[in-house]
């Protein structure tokens, strides 16, 4: 396969992976590549060393950034129309500035503005670049990582302030431009996938050995995202394909 993408005939499917250097990426990434060996995929990722070898696979670099992610649309202008899957992938909960919140007293400005910006804003700015590559005469799907947590009717426990809220916003955004995306890709589903309790780099401080290994949550995940159809909402959905309250 050519390293341009888009260079295969032209009704060659693309799936697109962002956040791809994620656990749950890589493993979504394995399994797409055997579940569609004829597709194009293409994985997003601010460290495309990290991305498993595969044939076929193109490979961008990218920071997410708003910049960076109209620089990966134009790479990606051959495969415009021809996009049946998208995964983002990217997310943060801890990393060397963040730290989960246990009370109000942990609130802080740059924390919330720096959870919302990364799991949050880019998102939907990856929905917005992404959309004119989207097929509209082929059923797509674009999945979007959430979290259970983000879930306002569900919140007993309290804590995680920047996550949860970073993640309840996602969702507006999502159900938000939905509405739009029924218009413009009647045929697309959109959905706010909560991935279950996995094991990562994201998890690994919070949870003990029973949570999911990457490759069973992946499977999960498309097994849901491909039972999908198009409502013209916007879905928040689990591994297992229960709705979650928004
Ligand atoms: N693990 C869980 O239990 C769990 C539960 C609920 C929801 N989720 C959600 O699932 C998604 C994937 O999480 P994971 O568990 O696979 O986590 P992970 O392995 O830690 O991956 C998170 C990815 O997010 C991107 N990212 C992290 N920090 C970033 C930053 N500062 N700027 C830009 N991008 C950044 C990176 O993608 P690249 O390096 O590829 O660019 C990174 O690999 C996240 O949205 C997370 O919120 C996970």
């Amino acid at each position: 396969m050519s390293t341009i993408p888009g260079a295969t005939p032209a009704d060659t499917p693309v799936a697109l992976i962002i956040g791809a250097g994620s656990h749950i990426g890589r493993a979504a990434l394995s399994l797409l590549r055997a579940q569609h060996p004829d597709w194009e995929i293409v994985a997003v990722s601010r460290d495309t060393a990290t991305l498993p070898a595969m044939p076929g696979l193109h490979a961008i670099a990218s920071d997410h950034s708003e910049a960076s992610q109209q620089a990966v649309a134009t790479r990606l202008a051959g495969v415009r129309g021809r996009v049946q899957r998208v995964i983002l992938c990217l997310g943060v909960l801890h990393n060397a500035q963040l730290r989960p919140e246990k009370r109000l007293e942990d609130l802080h400005q740059d924390s919330v503005l720096e959870y919302l910006r990364i799991n949050t804003v880019l998102p939907a700015l990856w929905l917005k670049t992404l959309l004119p590559l989207l097929s509209g005469a082929q059923a797509c799907s674009v999945a979007v990582l959430s979290a259970r947590v983000g879930s306002i009717a569900d919140n007993r426990k309290g804590g995680w302030y920047g996550y949860r809220a970073s993640k309840a916003a996602l969702n507006m955004l999502l159900q938000t431009a939905t509405i739009e995306v029924a218009r413009r890709r009647p045929l697309a589903v959109v959905a706010a996938l909560q991935p279950g309790t996995v094991q990562s780099a994201l998890s690994q401080p919070f949870v003990g050995g029973d949570a999911m290994r990457p490759e069973e949550a992946a499977q999960r995940l498309l097994t849901v995202l491909d039972a999908l159809q198009p409502t013209g909402r916007a879905l928040f959905v689990d591994h297992q394909g229960q709705s979650i309250p928004w």
